[in-house]
């Protein structure tokens, strides 16, 4: 697939099977990851992949975070919340790891290279043929979750990327009208 192509086509998919993607492509993955635009190079990122039982723990974790928020929360709502990272054989969770304080380059610089970071896994997975999907939800923002993955104050959870093999078919491409979000001073 040329390049083009792929960043024309790259889609999203929900539904993810095993296996989880070997270690050579994700080997391909985090490369892609790692040529994100990055201001000063300050390589404002973390991943963490969560495989077999790791996912099993996260989900320990989104349980804990319903549990935090109301310590009345039903059983069902608590498995609900266990089972979401088992939904796909790997979860990867983008972290932007934020110096503070920087005035040339401000956190939401580093967030957003965090996000063109998540951004590329998508990418080369697709170009791998593998499927792929950016969570965030609520758990992304829950002080739980977040101490659980060890962030720090200025961190953000940039995604939880979902990836495995196509469950499915891909959805049809929606066709965009550029001209409804360009405007051309010429
Ligand atoms: C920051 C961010 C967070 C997202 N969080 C979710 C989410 O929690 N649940 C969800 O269904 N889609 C979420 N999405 C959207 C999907 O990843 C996907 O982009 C969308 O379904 C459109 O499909 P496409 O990527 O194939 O165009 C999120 C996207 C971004 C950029």
């Amino acid at each position: 697939m040329d390049a083009i192509t792929l960043l024309h086509q790259r889609s999203s998919m929900g539904k993810l099977v095993e296996p989880a993607p070997t270690a050579e492509q994700m080997e391909t993955l985090y490369q892609a990851a790692l040529r994100a635009p990055d201001h000063k190079e300050l390589r404002p990122w973390r991943f963490i992949e969560f495989v077999g039982e790791g996912r099993e723990r996260l989900g320990e974790l989104f349980a804990e975070a319903d549990f935090q928020e109301d310590p009345n929360t039903d059983d069902a709502t608590l498995d609900a919340a266990r089972k979401k990272p088992l939904r796909a054989p790997m979860v990867i969770a983008v972290i932007a790891k934020v110096t503070p304080d920087l005035p040339k380059v401000p956190k939401m610089e580093q967030v957003i290279s965090a996000g063109c970071a998540a951004h590329g896994i998508l990418l080369a997975a697709h170009a791998l043929g593998l499927g792929a999907m950016w969570r965030s939800g609520k758990y992304a923002f829950d002080p739980v979750v977040r101490k659980g993955l060890r962030l720090s104050e200025e961190d953000e959870v940039v995604a939880f990327i979902y990836l495995g093999q196509l469950g499915g078919r891909h959805k049809p491409l929606p066709e965009h009208a550029i001209d409804d979000f360009v405007e051309r001073w010429h």
